[in-house]
């Protein structure tokens, strides 16, 4: 049976944390040898919220770019690109602009609390509301049968397959209806119990440095009913936890798990285990970054190929898709 084909992307809005980390990334690691995998810097769609201030957007893709590489998305088995590298989406967005209802915009549930909890921004925009519809062009270019994202873009996925369907009907049978890969996102919080959020200044980034690490996990906030060292906790309820729970085998676990409820722990050793193990994950992810960061050309190169594999599908599709419609 041949593969089936995989395509998500992810917005070049500056250092990769540990949300985004477990969010997406990691799982898009453990589809590249099961799927045909196509993944994206989405600069463009950063651009639909940060377009008064886009000077970043060009440094953030190519670190992603980097980043993704360095954490093991494989460039020989995944198509890896930048999104503006491959026109060709421009276009199609375009052409699905056509046919696509406004309503089914409008009522896009992300749109309005996206719009409401941005309010410092001006997002009352055309390029905002038609978001969606570029990331429809970006999946079914690729002819994706899965997207894996997070559940807040299934409305989303929504939107792409009653596109899809739509395109189908009125000009012939292009594109297949893909479905979304929920995959299980371990809730992990920020620092300060809150979702982790660059806006909320309260994220562990992926490269930071070691000393910056321990401070970050040492500050973190813990189960609110041990206050002091003699307080009995409760691990479920404990952000600090939930990280133990992904990095830690299942004797270290337990051995938290009860230390914790009974206090023969206390939260300071906690957290610097929890510090040893997201170093000991991520000072080499750091080292092989640095490699890949001083080969001169490497990114640039990396870059140019992924993009042209990717352009290569899409020209591909947009000449079956310009038959369709006539033009
Ligand atoms: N909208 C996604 C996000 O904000 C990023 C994205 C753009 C995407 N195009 C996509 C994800 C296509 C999956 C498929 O995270
Ligand atoms: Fe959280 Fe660990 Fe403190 Fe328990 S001991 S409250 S799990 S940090």
């Amino acid at each position: 049976m041949s593969k089936k084909r995989v395509l998500s992307g992810i917005r070049p809005t500056g250092r990769l944390h540990l949300g985004n980390y477990h969010g997406a990334v990691e799982n898009w690691l453990g589809l590249q040898d099961d799927y045909h995998c196509h993944f994206f810097v989405a600069d463009w769609h950063a651009l639909t919220t940060d377009y008064e201030e886009p000077s970043q957007i060009k440094t953030y893709s190519s670190e992603l770019f980097l980043d993704l590489i360095a954490l093991g998305l494989d460039p020989e088995k995944s198509v890896l690109f930048v999104q503006s590298q491959v026109k060709e989406h421009s276009e199609l967005y375009l052409l699905l602009g056509m046919f696509v209802p406004l309503p089914w915009l409008e009522r896009n549930p992300t749109y309005k609390e996206m719009r409401d909890q941005l309010k410092a921004k001006e997002l009352s925009t055309y390029g905002f509301i038609g978001y969606p519809v570029l990331q429809a062009a970006d999946i079914i270019m690729y002819k994706a049968d899965f997207v894996p994202v997070g559940v807040d873009q299934l409305p989303h996925i929504e939107l792409t397959r009653e596109i899809a369907r739509r395109f189908n009907h009125l000009y012939g049978e292009v594109f297949p209806v893909p479905g979304p890969l929920l995959t299980e996102v371990p809730k992990l919080l920020g620092t300060d119990g809150r979702k982790m959020s660059k806006s909320y200044d309260n994220c562990i980034f992926l490269d930071d440095p070691e000393d910056e690490m321990r401070a970050k996990v040492s500050q973190m906030v813990t189960d609110p009913a041990r206050k002091r060292r003699t307080d009995l906790g409760e691990p479920e309820v404990c952000p600090v936890f939930a990280y133990h729970k992904i990095y830690q085998g299942s004797e270290k676990r337990e051995e938290i798990t009860a230390g914790c409820r009974n206090a023969s722990i206390g939260c300071v050793e906690c957290k610097v285990w929890l510090a040893d193990a997201l170093l000991d994950k991520f000072l080499p992810f750091q080292e092989r970054r640095g490699e890949l960061a001083r080969k001169k050309g490497y990114l640039e190169e990396a870059m140019a190929e992924g993009s042209a594999r990717a352009s290569k599908i899409a020209r591909a599709t947009m000449e079956q898709v310009r038959v369709r419609m006539g033009l």
